[in-house]
């Protein structure tokens, strides 16, 4: 973000205080705040007791002796399947409906806590019956499907650890994950809807299993994968590896129905999900079962004013992502929400879709990122306005900052001019909401993610580690450890430390450049670190360089992360081509064939809107890439600075062959 955009952020005045109605009848009071200053390891355990089932009581609420590897409730234990799903049924609310599932073309299932307590149950026999036990992990590369709720879900039942991959990434990407996490099995699909067609699954997860991959001596290194279990959703053909392959309807409709949640120590590994960091490999983050349940059921039931006997909530995420596991899986199930959950494209087949959904459930609580409300706005209202979104109680928004003028559209548009706006802050990292307004007690303020959440401590330091004073600005930081805070990197613990760690000691560096206006209120500024957020997913300018230069056309290349209308930002690429090949395809062929290739190396989401084919990079003497110039062209702006560069002139000549 510029320097322009934040100040107009601080002027941004408008108040939006909570109508008298909602704040009577809302689910979080001030209570919170104030019994989590009292007392803030004392509030997370009432929480957790309140909103858990514990098998075993725990006695000690955080052990931070091994930090930054924190525990959370250590000696209690639970099953976190369990608590999504059998309580529930054994409360009575077995008919109550848990998932409204939408399939792209229309097709649709309704699944109450009876029938995916079932569903879960037989999942897990079949895990089990296929060697899946306590400490394996499992890798789930599906659409958002029931089954990849129910995997999910039958994986934690057993004590299994699931690595969920995000189904728009490509086999090299698939495999490296697997590789990492040394999966046993892989549960897929033959494919599933996207925009009016079948997306092909199952060959990918066939290309990235076939890859031939070597250490560091040249042995090749064979994957861990037993199994793929394939569920049949797009009826696409698909290729079958016999011994290996094995359909999910023929192994279900064999597994046994009953199956006993046994209890699990509160840290145990529930999941590892990988993120873009500031190098080149992604990183898997850990997440554990008890402290995560604990703060993700919290937080939607507080942040979402939750109301489950009366709700129905929809977060869009896919299930892919953090957001989809918190806030489409664990934190729903565990507070017994009835959720509706979408397949496909938000415009497809026509572009009311959404609205669609929301008018035909009654979605009452809608949870979605910035990027979709400024493609609604581009749209037009009239779009909207064609269903009856008046079942809308609360908006959340997540991903990006969201910029006022999105705000006050979700508002009018989707929100009919009084539906509060929850802006919350999070990470993967972080596990659950950090920083949110609370509808019913927040006064809100378009672009403001304002308040950290009641039992968490967040501040905003300067480079030296001191706080800012209100006004001033600079790295957000979150000063005490929280539940569903990450464990650890899978595999690399010096990496861990060294990303998270090693800025402030043991307050966590989030990443992130931050505000705080006169009352004290959090504007988030965009990443401080070589990571891009496109459309609220964050992607590696390292990893995506890396991809680049696997071409055998490019000599060198340099990513950056440009200002985007609609996807907050925006890849851009400037390639340096190798001069054997220079004179091979024009330019313009040569950006066609990388962009392409960004995508199957990494994934669609990935692939560059620009590549710019260069003659030279801006380095500085020493060699760095000047990343904040290529920046200042991808954006049309003058250029800065450029004395620091060895050769001055390489901006002029960049600059001229664009306006050229
Ligand atoms: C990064 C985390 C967990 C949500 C999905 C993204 C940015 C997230 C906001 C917000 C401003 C936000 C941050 C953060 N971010 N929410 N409400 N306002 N920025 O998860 O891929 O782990 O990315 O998304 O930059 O560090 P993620």
């Amino acid at each position: 973000m510029s320097a322009d955009s934040i100040d107009n952020l601080l002027r941004e005045d408008r108040r939006f205080p909570p109508s008298e109605s909602f704040a009577a009848a809302a689910v979080a009071t001030s209570a919170l705040y104030e019994s989590a200053a009292t007392d803030r390891l004392g509030f997370w355990a009432e929480q957790s007791r309140n909103l858990l089932t514990w098998q075993k009581d725990f006695t000690q609420v955080l052990d931070w002796s091994g930090a930054p590897v924190a525990k959370w409730f250590a000696d209690g234990e639970l099953n976190v399947a369990y608590n999504c799903l059998d309580r529930h049924v054994e409360a009575g609310l077995g008919d109550r409906v848990a998932i409204h599932w939408e399939g792209e073309p229309g097709d649709t299932r309704t699944i109450t806590y009876a029938q995916l307590t079932a569903d879960v149950k037989r999942a897990a026999n079949m895990l089990e019956a296929l060697g899946v036990g306590d400490g394996d992990t499992v890798a789930i590369y599906l659409p958002n499907v029931p089954e990849a709720v129910i995997a999910m879900l039958a994986v934690a039942r057993i004590g299994a650890i699931h690595s969920v991959v995000f189904g728009g990434f490509s086999a090299e990407s698939l495999r490296s994950r697997i590789d990492d996490a040394s999966a046993k099995l892989v549960i897929t699909a033959d494919g599933g809807w996207r925009k009016g067609k079948v997306s092909p699954l199952k060959p990918i997860v066939d290309g990235a299993l076939a890859l031939q991959k070597f250490d560091e001596h040249g042995n090749e290194t064979p994957h861990t994968v037993e199994h793929v279990l394939v569920v049949r959703r797009g009826e696409n053909d698909v290729d079958w590896t016999d011994g290996r392959d094995l359909w999910w309807h023929e192994q279900f409709a064999t597994a046994a129905s009953e199956h006993e949640a046994r209890a699990f120590e509160a840290e145990h590994p529930l999941f590892i999900l990988y993120t873009s960091g500031t190098t080149g490999k992604p990183k898997g983050i850990l997440h554990t079962s008890g402290g995560y349940l604990t703060q993700v059921a919290f937080t939607h039931r507080n942040i979402f004013d939750l109301h489950p006997e009366s709700d129905v909530f929809w977060c869009t995420a896919d299930v892919g992502w953090i957001t989809g596991h918190s806030y489409v899986v664990y934190g729903p199930l565990a507070n017994g929400t009835t959720s509706v959950l979408y397949e496909g494209t938000p415009d497809t087949p026509h572009p009311g879709r959404w609205f669609e959904i929301i008018e035909k459930y009654g979605v009452s609580l809608f949870y979605t990122a910035p990027t979709a409300i400024r493609s609604f706005m581009k749209v037009g209202r009239q779009v909207a306005d064609d269903f009856d979104l008046s079942s809308i109680r609360v908006l959340g928004s997540v991903g990006e900052p969201i910029n006022p003028e999105a705000w006050i559209w979700y508002r009018d548009v989707v929100g009919g001019g009084s539906a509060p706006i929850v802006d919350t802050w999070w990470q993967t990292e972080t596990g659950a909401i950090m920083i949110s307004a609370l509808p019913g007690i927040t006064t809100t303020k378009p672009g403001s993610a304002q308040v950290p959440v009641p039992g968490i401590s967040v501040e905003v330091l300067d480079e030296q580690g001191v706080t800012v004073l209100p006004g001033g600005g600079g790295l957000l930081s979150i000063t005490e450890p929280w539940p569903s805070m990450l464990r650890g990197i899978w595999g690399d613990p010096e990496r861990f430390r060294e990303t998270y760690w090693s800025k402030f000691g043991t307050k966590y560096f989030a990443g992130d450049g931050a505000r705080r206006d006169g009352d004290g209120d959090i504007w988030l500024l965009g990443r401080v670190d070589d990571v891009m957020n496109v459309s609220g997913h964050r992607l590696s300018t390292a990893e995506i360089e890396s991809a680049l230069v696997s071409h055998p056309i490019v000599a060198e290349s340099a990513v950056v992360g440009a200002a985007d209308e609609t996807t907050g930002q925006a890849v851009v690429a400037f390639v340096v081509l190798r001069a054997e090949h220079a004179g091979g395809q024009s330019a313009d062929e040569a950006s066609v064939t990388l962009r392409t290739h960004v995508a199957q190396s990494i994934g669609a989401i990935a692939r560059p809107r620009q590549v710019i084919i260069v003659e030279e990079l801006p380095k500085t003497r020493s060699g760095k890439i000047m990343r904040r110039l290529l920046q200042d062209v991808a954006e049309g702006r003058a250029v800065g600075d450029t004395t620091t560069l060895a050769d001055t002139s390489v901006m002029s000549i960049i600059s001229a062959q664009l306006s050229g």
